[in-house]
């Protein structure tokens, strides 16, 4: 179990499920300039949450800073955390998990969106022209906790110290313990072909009851696996679990209905063996059901230090 007294103050990597939040992905422009404002914006981050959590009368704010394998070296001038690599495709028969452009992520969450407004405003002018957006999902919560296929999505989650130890680099990376790997995946969902299905179908390709979210048994080794089976990773250890705050997204007139997936990790590899159980299947090649109604159409990676770490950046 992970000691967090004896760690460097993780970022909010735990905090608990918020109604709002904002993906934000950037990518740093070429040049000296450009890398020395995103250095120091960066580093700056906590001092601009402050500035708009205390303006918060209402909820909550947080935001956690992720930054890619790309730049680490030119941003951080540290050493890599020991595991961060860039997202690698993951092709299965069927379903293909797209890598495309993020060197720095901004995962903001709040009870309303003024907030989450707000903080983009702000961060993005003290950005000026050393970033590009390359993406910028505004999640909110469906009902009870549910997402765009209408299962309750999040269940599965560790909480309390059960969280940090499962989310939060400990004594295996000592200067970087205190951080948290990050996958982000945005899918669409096919949601007429999702809906003619009927719900028995689709609570097998989940594993859970659609009503009421009771866990359904796991198939034998060599049968089609639920969602739920296929995310699940053990070795030696036992199993790993990871941490999500998915959150769905919508613009019902241009019909697009998606899930913003977004898991936090002490060990980038669990992340990536859910991926190839999903898109390459257990055993190959029964694929995760899901990606026939979901299709990825990002995938990054971050590391999200710990907070004394981006503190220090701009020294
Ligand atoms: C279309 C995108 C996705 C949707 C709609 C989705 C939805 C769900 C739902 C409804 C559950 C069951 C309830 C729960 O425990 O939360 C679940 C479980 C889970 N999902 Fe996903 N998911 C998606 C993508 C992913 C991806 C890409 C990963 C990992 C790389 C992942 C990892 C997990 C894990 C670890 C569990 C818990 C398994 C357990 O019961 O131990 N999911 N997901």
């Amino acid at each position: 179990m992970t000691d967090a007294s004896a760690l460097p103050q993780p970022q909010d990597v735990t905090r608990p499920l918020t109604r709002s939040a904002a993906f934000l992905v950037l990518t740093i422009n070429d040049g000296e300039e450009a890398m020395r404002t995103a250095r120091s914006v960066v580093a700056g981050t906590g001092d601009l949450i402050k500035d708009v959590r205390i303006r918060a009368t209402h909820g909550s704010f947080s935001c956690n800073v992720g930054i890619g394998h790309r730049v680490w070296d030119a941003l951080t001038r540290k050493p890599a955390p020991r595991e961060l690599a860039a997202f690698t495709e993951v092709k299965g028969a069927q379903h293909v998990a797209v890598a495309t452009p993020g060197d720095l992520l901004f995962h903001l969450r709040a009870d309303s969106m003024d907030l989450i407004v707000e903080f983009e405003k702000l961060l993005l002018e003290a950005f000026g022209d050393a970033v590009t957006a390359v993406d910028d999902v505004a999640g909110f919560r469906y009902f009870d906790t549910r997402d765009m296929l209408e299962f309750v999505d999040g269940t599965a989650n560790a909480i309390g110290t059960d969280a940090l130890h499962d989310t939060i680099v400990g004594q295996e990376d000592p200067a970087h313990a205190g951080g948290s790997y990050v996958i982000t995946q945005k899918y669409l969902h096919d949601l007429g072909s999702w809906r003619s299905q009927p719900t028995q179908v689709q609570e097998a390709v989940i594993g859970r009851t659609k009503f009421d979210n009771v866990e359904l048994p796991d198939a034998e080794a060599d049968q089609q696996k639920a969602h739920k089976t296929l995310c699940t990773v053990t070795d030696a250890d036992g199993e790993h679990d990871i941490l999500r705050d998915n959150m769905p997204f919508a613009t019902p007139g241009k019909g697009e209905y998606g899930t913003f997936f977004i898991g936090y990790s002490r060990h980038l590899w669990v992340m990536q063996e859910m991926l190839q159980r999903m898109f390459v299947g257990a055993p190959p090649p029964l694929h995760d059901r899901i990606l026939d109604y979901s299709t990825a159409v990002t995938g990054c990676t971050f590391f999200v230090p710990s907070l004394p770490f981006l503190a220090g950046l701009d020294g």
